[in-house]
């Protein structure tokens, strides 16, 4: 089994939409998929799905408060082919801070399922059960927007996760745990942490344990989808978050692919569609396909696998989709036309709206003309 965890520092940033659309892209390619709404208090992956009632017959919250003692009776069958899906059902207060004794009941639960894919979908940020939740899998996903705010979080998520490993590598109250605790307490020290060289002299307080760290830490290789972007040139904010992610925490971060803000995606929401079924041709749902088809090309490397060429052919890769995906964007009008999927109606329908907004641009732009002509006479004659 494959375990691919989805996260991200800031929400809103698409892990809903990716873990949905894969998993039924992957179960579209034979896969067996098990999607599970781990965003625990904040659960809208059924949304997504198009399903409407998801806590029919028990999601999470109901297995972790115990109404169902049966954890496969919420493993529900969906209209998808190969997916399987575990509902979240949020509305119970206070699910994101479950118990250390029910994750540890919920991971085991959640390892022992029987399929090709296990897609976790987390909620934003970096809680304990968060970061848990990530670390099931040593290649789990980080999804951001190009936007500043966005990849810092990614970042500062990323980080976390290297900390939460550290921090089991160590019992409560070894010296080297005593070191990374005093560590945290230092705010400021810890913003700007340096993590290989806080390893460096972890090394010399527990050498062994350290080892066994630094094996856990080289084969954690998470993944970077970068979503929403507008333009070719924002592909550039993944090279920098790689840069960050190698020299301050000394891990390498593989490229997935990007994904373009696509309106379409909108449209399929309120369709109660996932967008790969509502428009397989749009540029979103091609994008998710080549991720999940990425993914199904490294199947057979193993996951201790580290090509460093690999990873720089990853974000030259991501680069040259920007471009590709940012041409056909332009021609898809045109393709819709073709495929009969847009009507002339729609398309006469389109452009008198667009028609409408230029007229109202056109006053809008006079306006302002003859009162800076106005303004400019005032300027002279004063
Ligand atoms: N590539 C995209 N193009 C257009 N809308 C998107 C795209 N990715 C996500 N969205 C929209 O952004 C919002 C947040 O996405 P969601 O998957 O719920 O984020 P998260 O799970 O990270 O909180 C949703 O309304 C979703 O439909
Ligand atoms: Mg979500």
């Amino acid at each position: 089994m494959r375990i691919l965890p989805i996260a991200s520092g800031k929400g809103g940033v698409g892990k809903s939409l990716a873990a949905a659309n894969l998993a039924i892209a992957l179960g579209e390619n034979g896969r067996d998929v098990v999607l599970a709404d781990l965003d625990l208090g904040g659960s809208n992956l059924h949304m997504i799905l198009g399903i409407t009632s998801p806590a029919d017959g028990g999601g999470l919250g109901t297995y972790l408060t115990g109404s169902v003692a049966d954890f496969a009776s919420i493993v529900h069958k969906t209209e998808y082919r190969n997916v399987r899906f575990v509902p979240g059902d949020g509305e119970i207060p206070g699910l994101a801070n479950i118990m250390a004794n029910q994750k540890r009941k919920l991971l085991s639960r959640l390892r022992h399922l029987q399929c090709d894919y296990l897609i976790l979908d987390l909620g934003a940020g970096t809680s304990y059960n968060t970061l848990d939740f990530f670390l099931m899998g040593t290649r789990g996903i980080v999804i951001t927007t190009p936007t500043p705010t966005a990849t810092v979080s990614a970042y500062l998520f990323l980080k976390n996760a290297v900390f939460r490993i550290m921090n089991s590598s160590f019992p409560k109250k070894s010296e080297a745990a005593n070191f990374i605790e005093s560590l945290k307490k230092d705010g400021n020290g810890l913003q700007r942490a340096y993590i290989p060289a806080i390893l460096e002299q972890i090394s010399r307080i527990d050498p062994d344990r350290h080892r066994k760290c630094m094996g856990q830490i080289e084969r954690f290789r998470p993944r970077l989808v970068l979503n929403m972007i507008e333009d070719p040139k924002d592909s550039e904010r993944a090279r920098k978050l790689r840069r960050s992610c190698s020299h301050y925490l000394g891990i390498e971060l593989e490229h997935l692919g990007i994904i373009y803000r696509d309106d379409l995606q909108d449209i399929a929401l309120s369709s109660r569609l996932p967008i790969i079924r509502y428009k397989p041709q749009s540029v979103l749902s091609q994008a998710v396909y080549r991720i999940a088809d990425k993914l199904i090309g490294l199947e057979d490397d193993g996951d201790d696998f580290l090509d460093f060429e690999h990873v720089d052919d990853s974000y030259r890769e991501a680069g040259l989709e920007a471009e590709a995906d940012f041409a056909s964007k332009t021609s898809y009008v045109e393709d819709l036309l073709h495929t009969g999927a847009l009507t002339h109606g729609d398309l006469i329908e389109t452009i008198k709206m667009q028609q409408i907004e230029i007229n109202q641009l056109k006053k809008e732009n006079n306006l302002l003309k003859s009162k800076l002509v106005r303004a400019m006479q005032h300027g002279l004659g004063g």
